[in-house]
């Protein structure tokens, strides 16, 4: 089985094909927009979809030439329905639609996070159920993931995401977009304990994230340096190593109470991490040493299958394909689009950093 994954929902315009033996993976190419973003210090929804629309066409004949097949080699059409920014996923269904009514193949409109969910299975073959920590720009989630298409929240942020803290940290210290790279670069000669920022939730009960207080934290401390512009390469090496510890002990410790409840419902099972955040190093160690502690295995897919990419699409719908849950040419891109419809809107009420 080989399937055409399409991923134009953020600021990377990717296609990948994928298929069901190893190697999985026979072609992925992702096309970065960051050079046209970087001047506004952020991602410009309409210059997205529009770079989408110029690239995609040549990326998605990329990957079959790299492949080495044409379409009439394929057994599906997969790409990411949302969530997203909706300019460009239009972009990729309008795409994958048309591939999909002209070559007469199934068609799959696959949840973005869906995509970073089945990662460690396309990469580690991590059977259900399992414990999947989602950590990316957008979102920051503690799932109990129990097949495909079906997705138990446990835990999810009242406010920021993980790797939007990273990319407001990183704007702070003056380190530019993405965040999280130029954080994880910057720590490595930086001194964590020098400057001590709050960990939001850290021992307090339940699977939920808070980040906007260690922002603020975070603020007053440059404020308090005299500003951004007044922060020595020491200063900015100390804080960048503050805050990746801070976030990092937040997601262990919310992770480890997900452990215990995840026992609870189903017993023993391996822990996952993905999502562009599961990309840094500090964290993937800190996990690494959690899960030993509690006697699980622990799956992260290599740095560059977290970051977004054609692949986890293209293996999310070889998985729903094989499941039989073929989409219609009617399908509506969505903008929003939770893993798990059921579980109840996260407040912040009450919390203290
Ligand atoms: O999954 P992703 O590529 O896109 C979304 O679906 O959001 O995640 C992007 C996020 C950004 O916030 C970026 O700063 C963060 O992942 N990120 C990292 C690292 N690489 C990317 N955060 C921390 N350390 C990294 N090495
Ligand atoms: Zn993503």
């Amino acid at each position: 089985m080989l399937i055409l994954g399409i991923e134009t929902s953020c600021d990377e315009t990717a296609a990948a094909v994928v298929g069901e033996d190893r190697p999985r993976i026979r072609a992925s190419l992702v096309l970065s927009q960051l050079a046209e973003h970087r001047p506004f210090g952020g991602i410009v929804p309409e210059i997205a979809a529009r770079s989408h629309l110029a690239h995609l066409d040549r990326l998605a004949r990329g990957a079959l030439a790299e492949a080495g097949i044409g379409f009439a080699a394929l057994d599906g059409i997969a790409v990411t329905g949302g969530p997203g920014l909706i300019g460009g996923v239009m972009v990729g269904v309008m795409f994958a639609k048309a591939i999909a009514l002209a070559r007469k193949l199934p068609f799959l409109a696959v949840n973005h996070l869906e995509g970073h969910a089945l990662t460690a299975r396309l990469t580690d073959d991590v059977p259900f159920p399992y414990l999947l920590l989602l950590v990316s720009g957008g979102h920051c989630q503690l799932l109990a993931v129990e097949g495909v298409g079906r997705y138990r929240r446990l835990g999810t942020t009242v406010d920021d995401a993980a790797g939007e803290c990273f990319d407001k940290g990183a704007k702070l210290l003056g380190l530019g977009f993405p965040g999280g790279p130029a954080i994880e670069s910057a720590a490595q000669d930086g001194d964590a304990q020098r400057f001590p920022l709050p960990r939001p939730l850290k021992g307090r009960p339940g699977c939920n994230f808070s980040f906007s207080g260690l922002k603020t934290a975070l603020r007053e401390t440059v404020a308090a340096l005299g500003g951004t512009t007044a922060l020595s390469r020491q200063d900015v090496a100390d804080l960048a190593a503050g805050l990746q510890a801070a976030i990092g002990d937040c997601l262990v410790d919310r992770t480890a109470h997900a452990i215990a409840e995840f026992r609870r419902q189903h017993g023993s099972g391996p822990l996952v991490v993905a999502g562009g955040v599961a990309a840094n190093r500090t964290l993937r160690a800190a996990l690494t040493t959690l899960a030993s502690e509690h006697g699980i295995p622990f799956a992260a897919p290599p740095p560059a299958l977290c970051t977004d990419n054609g692949a986890m699409i293209a293996w999310a719908g070889l998985e729903r394909l094989r499941a039989g849950l073929e989409d219609a040419l009617d399908f509506a891109p969505r903008p929003r689009w939770p893993l798990d419809p059921t579980a109840p809107r996260a407040t912040g009420a009450g919390i203290k950093a």
